[in-house]
């Protein structure tokens, strides 16, 4: 093999790795979260302002959860969990602690967990544990529900919070399915 051939080859491979590199970076840039200025979803009662100029940081609340969900990892939000596990058990059958096991909980009624006294206010609110109440609960507990007794400051954090209730979700029998990230992936 002359030198010229060996050039060739050398020439080729560091083609083919420009190439593999270069799409890595457009579709990293192209799907990642951050990228989005704005919400792909807007849920009704939720508010997420977007100044003109785009410089404000300042936080009004929760993203939608559902472009959270899409992009969620279920293993980091075992850790995220962490923080709940000085009050809660997740594991099936568990015990209640200062709060009630919250095994199944997404998609489950409220305040219903056998055995375990709620406050007033849980035990009368009715209804299930949608992924939108999931996302404000959590966020900060008493802006869902002012008498609660669940005293814990909140997972503020939009991606901690998506991947803990994806998390969360995957603790169940049959867990709840994933709500649609947009319109266009309604398509069959
Ligand atoms: C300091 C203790 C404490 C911590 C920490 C805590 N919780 Fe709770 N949680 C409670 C209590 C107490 C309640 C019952 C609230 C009530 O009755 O108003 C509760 C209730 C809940 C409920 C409603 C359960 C039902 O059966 O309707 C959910 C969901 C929940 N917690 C999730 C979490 C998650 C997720 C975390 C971690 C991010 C967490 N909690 C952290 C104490 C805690």
């Amino acid at each position: 093999m002359d030198s010229f051939e060996l050039n060739k080859i050398a020439a080729a491979v560091l083609i083919a790795l420009l190439t593999v590199k270069g799409a890595d970076l457009i579709s990293r840039a192209l799907i990642h979260p951050e990228m989005l200025k704005e919400p792909a979803y807007k849920i009704e009662g939720v508010s997420v302002t977007a100044q003109a100029g785009g410089t404000s940081t300042e936080k009004k609340g929760p993203l939608p959860i559902e472009p959270l969900l899409v992009a969620a990892s279920v293993d980091k939000g075992a850790e995220v969990f962490k923080k709940c596990t000085s009050c809660h058990t997740i594991d099936k059958g568990g015990p209640n602690r200062v709060g009630p096991n919250l095994y199944g909980i997404v998609g489950a009624e409220r305040g219903k967990k056998e055995g375990y006294s709620y406050s007033p206010a849980m035990a009368n609110k009715g209804g299930t544990w949608t992924y939108e109440d999931l996302n404000i609960y959590l966020y900060k507990p008493r802006d869902f529900l002012s008498g609660t007794k669940m005293a814990f400051v909140g997972v503020k954090d939009d991606k901690d919070r998506g991947d803990l209730i994806a998390y969360l979700r995957m603790q169940n029998d049959s867990p709840l399915p994933l709500p649609t990230a947009s319109p266009s992936q309604e398509s069959k």
